[in-house]
Order: structure tokens, then C-alpha cells, then sequence
């Protein structure tokens, strides 16, 4: 992209005759293209699975160090990322969870802040929220409830649910750098039903997390949010491999899929082409942001596609029985309104090499977990959350973020409809609610798309959309859980431009910051 001499107008360039560096103006870096390396060039890989230090009758204990590393990302390239045990996208945590009387456990994760300081000489502070997962206020990785460097927390969680949730940094007005910078990972807790289901296992059930970048031609990061608006990055990375080949047996796989992006929405399809679609390849949708759908939802190119907005977490199965020995099948993003992006490399994710016949003996039931609605149930209140631009701000109800405010107080066990409202056009906005797991009742008055009647905790508001999400303020599991929680647009550059709020649940809930701050390293015993 040139820059027109009205765009260097309003940069004030024009005329000037100074050669100033282009990163100084993010309009001008937005031109800035990552080295062309060739795409399905670079084999597939899965974080490695984080095993606990110790195990006890009701709990596993975890350790993971953030720190600064060097990563080859990019071939030939060295990469500074800050990550979860120095890694790119962070290790996995497979946990046993669900009911404790069949066999659900707790986890105890301790968070090691090694990031020292930036290139400013400040300190790197760290919050780590675990997306998806209902835990108390002082766990849940609120903005302020900082671990800065030197210091470390343990962070408990119940794991009552069966779910692909996900790790990440969140900490205010940084939480979309530091996640850029890697500090994000998948962690999936699994239960007794789900296990007990005949779905591929083991090494056909397979993490895909998603996210784009862009880099100088050292293989430095570029960080570009375009005035406060969006981050786009114009490499495609797979578990942090740029668009990598996957060698795969003839047969079924389920892939959980994480859109970890810090700003780009993906419409998700199959085709035997790297451009453009073939007819007739199926995704099979099992599960949303909480956990299994009631029944699969098969969806058929070209009229189907799955999207999936920033956070948003969707399980596939995807039948390469379908495919001769020796064929190729691409993982195609065919864009997304309001993505404001045309750059064609990034229309493909992955390809799938079909490469060996093995015998499958995984089924897909008809029915998977039953999912109760809620809409049955007694109504307590309806809120009405406005989510728009306005000078130049990301504001939500016309206020910016500021943590002395609560926004919304329901009481324990009440259910609220909360209407989201995009009143705009121009950009989506992936929300989040914290702490609950909730429904979509429908968008503009028409039904959500089939897969996404399950249990969510990310609701994608489009363009002049507004979307009723309903919500109880108690867990399925009957667990209380008092005090305050988030709500932002998972846009991470919205977030950090302060499109987030907070509910408080019930009166007198542990206050996040206060009640288990970070302790200095020098003080840990171990776990
Ligand atoms: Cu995935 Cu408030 O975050
Ligand atoms: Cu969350
Ligand atoms: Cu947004």
C-alpha cells in the first residue's frame, strides 16, 4: 500500500523532506509487509502438554515461568517473545475436571513473573486470566491485580466444567501487547462424560490455536494497533508455526480450535484449493466456548462456514476418510466483515496432507451433552450494554474502564438477559463476559448461527447488530461466586483503549486485588 500525499498530510509528512523512521507512524507501518516466506513449507507442531510438579487427592499443582526467550518463528529469524515458560504459545494443561464424585479435580497454578524490564526500562507486570473458567474474584486474573516482576501467584481453579478454555496475560491498558508478545495458551479440562464418549482421543484430538503477526524483516515483532483501532498481522500462525503442512491419517480428528488473535475474526472453511472454495467438505462442530454442543451441526462449503471471533473456541471433527491417500486439503479463512483487511495470505491457515490410512474406531453421537436452556427460566432483569466509538474512544454505555466503578450488581442465582449493541458499522466487537457461561437468544431477532447454541462466554456483535445473551448468576455446579467480574470487547486493542466494565455479583465478594495479592519470589516455599 502507497501512502497518498492526503493520508501524509494528516501525518503531517508531507512537504517536510525528513526520512523519519516508519514505525514512528503507525499509519505508515500498516505497509510494513512480514518477509515472504512460502506458505505449507513449515511442519505442524502442538505446544507440549505442561505436566503437574505435584498431584495430591484433590488437586494438581502447576508451575509456569514467564519470561523473555528467542524463538525461530519465522525461518533463519530470531524472534523476542514473552511467554509462558519462555514458549510461544504457552504449554497446554490437559486437567481432569467435572463433578468431584467422578473424579474432577482442582488445580493449583503458580504464575512465576521472570519478564523483568521493557525496552522503556519499566517492569513488566502480569495478570493471568484462565479464560472460560468460572473462579473466585482473586483468581480470576483481574486487570490490576498485578504480578510484576520478581514476584509470583498462585492462581486455584475449580475446573467444574468440560471445556476448551484458554490462558492469557490481562493486564490494563498492555493486555494486547503482552498477549501479541505470546503470552497466551490452551488449557482444556475434560470430565468423566466427555471422556466416556466415543469422539477421537489421544493423538486425533488435537489443538489449533490461531493468530496473526506481523515482523521485521529481523524478526522482530511489530507491534501496530493503527491509531488504537485494530492489530493485523499479515503471517497466519498455527500453535506459532506460520501457516504449517499437517500430515494426517485417513480418518477422523477433532481439532480445538482457539482464535488467541489479538484483533481478527476468521471465517473458517475447508477446501482441496489453497484459493478459493470446492464444494461439498464439512466441518463438524462439537462444541462451543463451554464445553459440547447438544448435537453435532454439520456445516457443507460454500455456504457454510465456521466463524470465529477473537477468544471464541469451537471444537471440529473433521472426516479425512473423505479424502484419497495423498490428497491436500487447506484450512481457508474467507474473511470477515468488519476485518478491514485485504491481504490474500492470510485467506489460508493450514493444509492437511493426507498421508497414511489408519483404522478409526471414533464415532460422533447424535447427541452429545445436553445442553438445559435457559431461557426457560424466570427472568430477574434485562440490562442494555452499548458498545460504540465515539471521539476517537472504545466506550461502552458512553464510559471508559475504571475500576472503581460497577456497572451492574446482579444477586446470586438471578437471571439476566444483557442486550448487546453494536450501533455502529466499521469494526465487530467480540464481547466477553467474565465468570458466567451464558446463551445466545438470538441476533437482531433471528436465530444464532446452529453452532453457537451452546454455551458461550464470547458473543460476536457485528455491524448494526444487537445480540440478547442470558445469563445465571450461578454455576451449573451450584457454586456461589461473589464479587467482581469483567466485561470487555475481547478486540484486545478495544480492551486495552478501555471497552471494558465490570459486574459485581451479590454484595461482600473477596475483593480481586486484596484478597491474594502476588508474594516476592524470595518468599516461595514450594508447591
Ligand atoms: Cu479472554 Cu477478560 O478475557
Ligand atoms: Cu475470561
Ligand atoms: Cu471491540
Amino acid at each position: 500500500m502507497k501512502i497518498t500525499r492526503r493520508e501524509a498530510i494528516k501525518l503531517g509528512l508531507a512537504g517536510g523532506g525528513v526520512l523519519l523512521s516508519p514505525l514512528a507512524f503507525p499509519g505508515i507501518a500498516r505497509a510494513l509487509l512480514s518477509p515472504q516466506i512460502p506458505r505449507f513449507q513449515l511442519p505442524f507442531q502442538v505446544p507440549p502438554v505442561l505436566p503437574p510438579v505435584r498431584s495430591d487427592q484433590t488437586t494438581d499443582y502447576y508451575e509456569m515461568t514467564i519470561k523473555k526467550d528467542l524463538w525461530e518463528i519465522l525461518p533463519g529469524l530470531k524472534t523476542e517473545i514473552w511467554g509462558y515458560e519462555g514458549m510461544f504459545p504457552g504449554p497446554i494443561i490437559r486437567q481432569r475436571g467435572g463433578k468431584r464424585s467422578e473424579g474432577g479435580r482442582q488445580s493449583v497454578v503458580r504464575i512465576i513473573n521472570k519478564l523483568g524490564e521493557d525496552a522503556q526500562g519499566r517492569p513488566i507486570n502480569s495478570v493471568t486470566h484462565l479464560h472460560g473458567m468460572a473462579s473466585l474474584p482473586q483468581y480470576d486474573g483481574y486487570a490490576i491485580d498485578y504480578v510484576p516482576p520478581e514476584y509470583f501467584k498462585d492462581y486455584i481453579y475449580p475446573n467444574d466444567r468440560a471445556a476448551t478454555l484458554w490462558y492469557h496475560d490481562h493486564v490494563q491498558d498492555l493486555t494486547s501487547h503482552n498477549v501479541y508478545m505470546g503470552m497466551a495458551g490452551m488449557y482444556i479440562v475434560e470430565d468423566k462424560f466427555e471422556l466416556d464418549l466415543p469422539l477421537p482421543k489421544g493423538n486425533y484430538d488435537v489443538p489449533l490455536i490461531i493468530q496473526d503477526a506481523r515482523f521485521a524483516g529481523d524478526g522482530k515483532l511489530i507491534f501496530d494497533d493503527n491509531s488504537e483501532r485494530s492489530l493485523y498481522g499479515d503471517v497466519i500462525l498455527v500453535n506459532g508455526v506460520p501457516w504449517p503442512y499437517m500430515q494426517v491419517a485417513n480418518r477422523k480428528y477433532r481439532f480445538r480450535i482457539l482464535n488467541a488473535s489479538v484483533s481478527r475474526n476468521y471465517q473458517l472453511a475447508l477446501s482441496q484449493k489453497a484459493e478459493g472454495l470446492t464444494i461439498g467438505e464439512k466441518l463438524i462442530v462439537i462444541a462451543s466456548d463451554g464445553g459440547l454442543l447438544s448435537e453435532p451441526v454439520e456445516l457443507t462449503t460454500p455456504f457454510q462456514t465456521l466463524g470465529i471471533g477473537v477468544a471464541e473456541r469451537y471444537d471440529v471433527i473433521i472426516d479425512f476418510s473423505q479424502y484419497p491417500e495423498n490428497s491436500q486439503v487447506f484450512l481457508r479463512n474467507i474473511g470477515f466483515t468488519g476485518s478491514l483487511d485485504n491481504d490474500t495470505r492470510t485467506h489460508t491457515i493450514m493444509r492437511f496432507d493426507v498421508v497414511r490410512s489408519e483404522p478409526d474406531d471414533s464415532i460422533i453421537p447424535d447427541q452429545l451433552r445436553p445442553v438445559e436452556s435457559l431461557a426457560n427460566q424466570p427472568i430477574t432483569r434485562t440490562r442494555t450494554f452499548r458498545f460504540e466509538r465515539s471521539i476517537g474512544q472504545w466506550l461502552i454505555n458512553g464510559r471508559t474502564w475504571d475500576p472503581q466503578r460497577v456497572d451492574a450488581n446482579p444477586q446470586l442465582g438471578d437471571v439476566e438477559i444483557w442486550n448487546l449493541v453494536n450501533p455502529g458499522s466499521g469494526w465487530v466487537h467480540p464481547v466477553h463476559i467474565h465468570l458466567v457461561h451464558s446463551q445466545i437468544l438470538d441476533r437482531n431477532g433471528l436465530q444464532p448461527r446452529p453452532y453457537e447454541r451452546g454455551w458461550k462466554d464470547v458473543f460476536m456483535v457485528g455491524e448494526f447488530q444487537t445480540v440478547r445473551v442470558i445469563s445465571k448468576f450461578r454455576t451449573p455446579e451450584g457454586n456461589d461466586i461473589k464479587g467482581k467480574f469483567m466485561m470487555h470487547c475481547h478486540n484486545l486493542v478495544h480492551e486495552d483503549h478501555a471497552m471494558m466494565t465490570q459486574f459485581e455479583v451479590g454484595q461482600g465478594g473477596p475483593d480481586p486485588v486484596t484478597t491474594a495479592p502476588a508474594q516476592p519470589i524470595s518468599q516461595m516455599l514450594p508447591l
